[in-house]
């Protein structure tokens, strides 16, 4: 017994004089948040690129069945596999989305008005039901300027508080109302105010004019919503400019899953994002898939249903 005890003493090596190497954390702003936060985010937030492309599919909770989300399984889970995370309704998850993508979930965590009313006169969800989900990150809506401001503010401040103590990440999402401009001052004093009050990351839109300050302005990771649907070569060029401003990459969805050809266009966004491919390359990419006759998504499913 004790010649065993010698005998590994002697095997240890504890490296001394070798110094132990200091952990940086890769995403600005979050050296400081906890284990188990870091660990979440570093699901959503590829280590390697600091970026990611997030799925949205979570418009149904103001605008119900939207154009390409009639149909969850049979249009977004062809996608599944090409998204770094997915970012949807506790409902949605549940009823539409078998749990063995292993995909980390940014859930959306506030609700409230729909669009045939005012939007966001919203509350949030309570966050036990997040985790029960095993939600890497929950979002909510931040108005503003709006007349719904303090309440959202609220909103966000309570997941915040409720998030640090579980650590899960909470997403701010600026939410821009129908008069207001969608400009670099604006989106820079939402994007600032939603990262002043604890969130962890933020959704934004971007702005073709002075998106550098709006994300030099904001300490956290930003980013960014896709908006409407545009022409393919549009949604790749705002992808393009907007990491090259500084993105940490997109929460995508109308200019994803209402594409002619949704697989290949998040193909196309994620080589702008990950592999820092030019918009003109992306879009060759994106012709390619369609002109190989590559799996196509949501018309693939539709022609099987
Ligand atoms: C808006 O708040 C919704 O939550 C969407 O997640 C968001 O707008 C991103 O989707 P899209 O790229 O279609 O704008």
């Amino acid at each position: 017994m004790a010649d065993d005890h010698r005998e590994s003493k002697e095997a240890k090596e504890f490296g001394i004089g070798i110094p132990v190497a200091p952990h940086t954390y890769y995403l600005r702003g979050l050296d400081n948040v906890d284990w188990g936060m870091k660990d979440r985010l570093a699901r959503i937030f590829d280590p390697r690129s600091a970026r990611t492309v997030m799925l949205a599919f979570d418009h149904g909770y103001i605008m119900g069945p939207t154009s390409g989300l009639e149909r969850i399984d049979l249009t977004i889970l062809p996608l599944v596999p090409h998204a770094d995370c997915l970012m949807c309704t506790r409902g949605i998850l549940r009823a539409s989305v078998p749990p063995v993508h292993r995909k980390p979930v940014c859930l959306r965590a506030s609700a409230g008005t729909t669009v045939l009313n005012e939007l966001n006169d919203e509350c949030v969800l309570d966050l036990e039901d997040a985790i029960r989900l095993n939600a890497s990150a929950v979002a909510a809506m931040v108005s503003i300027g709006g007349p719904f401001e303090a309440k959202t503010v609220r909103n966000l401040v309570r997941l915040v508080d409720e998030g640090g103590r579980y650590g899960v990440p909470v997403m701010g999402v600026t939410a821009v109302g129908k008069d207001m401009v969608r400009d670099a001052r604006y989106l820079g004093l939402a994007s600032r105010v939603c990262a002043e009050n604890g969130a962890h990351l933020v959704k934004t839109y971007y702005c073709s004019e002075g998106f550098e300050r709006v994300v030099a302005g904001c300490p956290v990771p930003i980013v960014i919503a896709g908006g409407k649907k545009l022409p393919e070569n549009e949604a790749l060029e705002m992808a393009y400019r907007a990491v090259s401003d500084g993105a940490a990459g997109v929460d995508m969805g109308r200019n994803v899953f209402q594409a002619d050809n949704p697989i290949a266009m998040i193909q196309a966004v994620r080589a702008v994002v990950h592999d820092g491919a030019k918009p003109g390359e992306a879009l060759e990419l994106y012709r390619g898939a369609v002109g190989s006759g590559s799996p196509r998504g949501r018309r693939t499913a539709r022609r099987g249903q």
